[in-house]
């Protein structure tokens, strides 16, 4: 009577307590997290279809983490998210979940949590924004952020104008449209096989959005009938699947990061290694910024994911029978997809960048653990470079130096950031890819080596080594560079080297002091104590693996 009663304030009468499915529906919906503020009507689309499938839908929040304004990065709290969402999940009395997300980190927290549950799950992202348009121009989140503000520090824009264009940029509901790390990771959910086929394109005001969250609401109760589980779905060949696709689509390197945890929830074998040698064999097919041209609303026009993944499966590149949230295969889901327009999503005899040209994984002396370069968003000219070391402590440490014109710096050197991993900023933010010297900027130079141990964005570019593991912070090779060392990238070789002898590191090691602890308690202290490298998903330690949806007692 305890749990019915309190439930019935609600206006729910006695009779949707009779055993129906009881869905929950995780929801980061929050004002700030502007990406995902419509999350409360795409809810509503979903539980309409829960209660025509005969389930009782019920939403709850979840730890909503937008890019733009939390700090000191959204990464910082995705592990807080999947927390959150994994302990509300199990801790209600649901028999099944919809995880709606957005931004960028939304999508692995609630699938990370709902992998360490394992109830039946499906995910419904909340769709991009329509396509900037600025003047007859097509303009894209993030890509044309940077530009505008340049154009505006040069005065090329005026002020009025600036605030024209940054609202023609942000002119319906939604995540991010360019091919950025929201739209990789809604991509991401639909080839892993864990929302319906076609939703991670629809943008978010178009009314199939809601028709898919309706479907999707429909589509749980079933699998609550048939116990599809999450672990049912994302299996190996599900994420070798995931892999490629993110290598078609020219998706962003974060979405590495992101899989390597939530595959961590599931006890899934995956190294970074698999990132390259699973992509290595797949061209870049679609053409949308930063890569590209177009915008997510024009690949959902020209068929949306399931067309690359219908030819992903025609070259062999597909496992076809990995098991999805419909309760058919992959193969199966996309086998009648068709491509309305081949400039925007490219066959696969032409694509935008050939295979072997995705994001390559380095290793050397450097970086013992692996790093990552995106080769389409980097110089050809700079993939195999040799230049001495410019060394910075922290991201700050150099922003507070790169407009000097008396900076000792040339074109050929090499950028060293490091206090930017997990443990060491901490929350390992995208800020590797820092803006070239002043000097060398007005001296025409445009990009150059840098290697840090942070994130790029999804919507970055240049030639720019992330990930670097160990990080500097817990005495990483990185932590050893001094300036005037050499560092040597070659990227077809896949290495990152420092041509200093093992004996004068091994020096270096004994003289070096980690850093002083930024936090002592709080949070803070929790996530510096327990998250993992890079190479591990940056998850924390004690949340890696399943738990399963047991609860040890009750509460009454
Ligand atoms: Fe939320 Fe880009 S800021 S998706
Ligand atoms: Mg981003």
């Amino acid at each position: 009577m305890i749990y019915r009663s309190w439930m019935r304030n609600q206006g729910f009468g006695p009779d949707v307590f009779d055993g129906r499915p009881v869905i929950g529906i995780a929801s980061t919906w929050s004002e700030l997290a502007p990406c995902n503020a419509h999350l409360d009507r795409v809810a509503d689309a979903v539980k309409r279809g829960v209660w025509q499938a005969g389930g009782f839908p019920l939403v709850f929040p979840v730890m909503a983490t937008g890019e733009t304004l939390l700090r000191p990065t959204a990464m910082f709290y995705r592990n807080l998210l999947a927390l959150q969402a994994e302990e509300l999940i199990r801790a209600n009395p649901l028999d099944g979940v919809v995880l709606l997300s957005g931004c960028d980190k939304t999508t692995p927290g609630l699938l990370m949590g709902a992998a360490s549950v394992d109830l039946p799950a499906i995910m419904v992202t909340g769709g991009p924004m329509l396509s900037g348009k600025f003047r007859g121009q097509d303009v894209g989140s993030g890509t044309h952020v940077w530009k505008f503000e340049e154009e505006l520090k040069a005065g090329r824009m005026t002020q009025a104008e600036a605030f024209e264009a940054e609202g023609c940029m942000a002119r319906s509901n939604g995540h991010c449209m360019t091919m950025g790390t929201a739209s990789t990771m809604a991509c991401v959910a639909e080839a892993l096989g864990m929302q319906l086929p076609g939703s991670a394109t629809w943008p978010a005001v178009d009314m199939r959005r809601y028709e898919t969250a309706q479907e999707a609401g429909r589509r749980i109760v079933t699998m609550v009938e048939e116990d599809l589980r999450p672990s049912a779905i994302m299996t190996r060949a599900a994420f070798e699947n995931a892999i490629r696709a993110n290598a078609a689509i020219g998706g962003s390197t974060n979405a590495i990061i992101h899989l390597l945890a939530i595959a961590g929830r599931l006890g899934v074998e995956l190294s970074l290694d698999d990132f390259d040698e699973l992509a290595r064999p797949v061209p870049t097919v679609v053409d949308l910024m930063p890569s590209g041209r177009f915008l997510m609303e024009d690949f959902c026009y020209a068929g949306g994911l399931p067309v690359v993944l219908r030819d992903l499966a025609e070259e062999g590149l597909l496992d076809g029978d990995a098991l999805t949230v419909t309760g058919r295969s992959m193969g199966a889901n996309v086998a009648s997809a068709q491509c309305w327009n081949r400039e925007v999503i490219r066959p696969m005899s032409e694509p935008l960048q050939p295979a072997g040209s995705g994001t390559a994984v380095l290793r050397g002396n450097l970086a013992p653990g692996g790093a990552v370069v995106k080769q389409s968003a980097a110089s050809p000219g700079l993939l195999q470079h040799t230049g001495r070391a410019v060394v910075f402590d922290t991201p700050e440490a150099y922003h507070a130096v790169c407009d000097d014109p008396d900076l000792d710096i040339a074109a050929d050197d090499v950028i060293v950031i490091r206090g930017s991993g997990p443990r060491g900023y901490p929350g390992m933010p995208e800020v590797s890819n820092v803006p070239i010297p002043t000097k060398l900027l007005q001296a025409g130079v445009t990009d150059m080596v840098r290697v840090c141990d942070g994130r790029m964005s999804g919507t970055g570019y240049g030639t720019v080594v992330l990930h670097v593991t160990p990080e500097s912070a817990i005495g990483g090779p990185l932590a050893l560079v001094r300036t005037g060392d050499t560092v040597t990238l070659d990227v077809p070789a896949r290495t990152i080297t420092l041509d200093v002898d093992d004996d004068e590191l091994a020096r270096r090691r004994e003289a070096w002091k980690p850093a002083e602890a930024v936090h002592g308690s709080g949070y803070g202290w929790l996530y510096t104590q327990h998250v993992l490298q890079a190479d591990q998903g940056a998850d924390f330690d004690f949340l890696v693996g399943s738990r399963g949806a047991a609860v040890p007692r009750e509460s009454h």
